[in-house]
């Protein structure tokens, strides 16, 4: 939506969290005074608090980009404080939201129109918030680089298909305000990212997309275990206890294997290559960040036992099922199949 001479745009107050190098932003119109904020971290709800009320905002709207893996949103609280209400793309499967945004849906701030935008890639859920010559993209595209694919049911082919032909049909002045930056970069331009970006910029192909994407070998944050589930419910009224099961060991797996109950599944977590050279027999194959695609096939066990390598992908793994529904899943989560190796247990390859 154009702005009309007389109208002056929304101000925009960048916010930093220096633990996950996440931005969030305060937007208020200058002459109404009703305002938004986007991605709220938990650990900052005083100091946004103290930003509305300094700033005299009348807070109307908390957007939510995505749901989160490395910080907890403090959507639910704000909403507890100001009566704001809170706002997520249709797509992300969020409880207890206000508003679920499809593509092209547009909400008031003031004489303002922030626009939806559908981005998802980085995950199925993720939305781009258009206004005013500003585009806030999340963790879809951020500067000279973008969001990563490989949880949350992340897809790179979406992403590029989000960015190249979604975010740069905007105009080349479009301001972009990312959801992250970890070197201090604070906005950029749609022309700048279509000229510089290195994973997307001068018309790299589809394919150079995926190869890049496919070999990040990011490791997983640190707070996703924790993030997720609580994010899924705003940030709020969650136990982490009801999620983590810590304590299980390959020792452990190997009484139950030796059980060969039909009724239990040992799902290995790790990627196709890794399980062709080896894996604990009767185990199946499930790599991760593929688990939603097995949800129905899986309700079909009493339980469930996850390993991987190291336990990292395992125990992110019960918990992406978790938030599904899935309630009786247990993980090795401090070690994985070269602990069975080093105890000499079955092996098949
Ligand atoms: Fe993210």
């Amino acid at each position: 939506m154009l702005i009309t001479s007389t109208q002056r745009p929304l101000y925009v107050k960048q916010l930093f969290d220096r633990d996950s190098c996440t931005y969030t932003y305060l937007l208020g119109d200058p002459k109404t005074h009703e305002g938004a904020i986007i991605d709220a971290v938990k650990e900052h709800l005083q100091r946004d608090l103290q930003y509305i009320e300094e700033l005299g905002i009348e807070l109307l709207y908390i957007f939510e980009t995505h749901i989160h893996a490395d910080h907890i949103t403090s959507a639910g609280l704000i909403r507890q404080k100001t009566g704001a209400q809170i706002v997520y793309s249709q797509a992300a499967a969020v409880k207890s939201i206000d508003i679920g945004l499809k593509e092209g849906d547009e909400l008031p701030i003031g004489g303002h129109h922030i626009r939806a935008i559908n981005t998802p890639g980085h995950t199925h859920g993720c939305m781009s918030f258009y206004v005013d010559g500003m585009v806030f993209t999340g963790d879809c595209l951020l500067i000279r680089g973008c969001g990563r694919t490989d949880f949350q049911e992340g897809n790179s082919g979406d992403l590029y298909n989000s960015i190249t032909e979604k975010l740069f049909s905007l105009a080349d002045e479009t301001v972009i305000y990312p959801g992250h930056d970890y070197n201090g970069k604070t906005s950029s331009t749609i022309a700048e990212e279509k000229q510089w970006n290195p994973r997307v910029g001068q018309k790299k192909s589809f394919d150079d997309f995926l190869q890049i994407m496919s070999n990040l070998n990011l490791d997983i944050p640190k707070k996703i275990n924790e993030a997720v589930p609580a994010n899924t419910n705003c940030g709020i009224n969650f136990n982490p206890d009801a999620y983590i099961h810590n304590d299980f060991s390959m020792n452990a797996l190997y009484s139950v294997w030796l059980k060969e109950n039909s009724n239990t599944l040992i799902i290995d977590n790790r990627t196709k290559e890794e399980y062709s050279e080896g894996h604990i027999p009767r185990s199946h194959n499930i790599p991760f960040g593929t688990e939603s695609q097995h949800l129905e096939e899986l309700k079909g066990f009493n339980h469930i036992y996850i390993y991987c390598h190291s336990g990292r992908r395992a125990q992110t793994a019960l918990t992406n099922l978790s938030i599904m529904g899935l309630d009786n899943i247990t993980c090795v989560s401090h070690s994985g199949l070269p602990e069975w190796i080093a105890m000499k247990y079955p092996i098949e390859r």
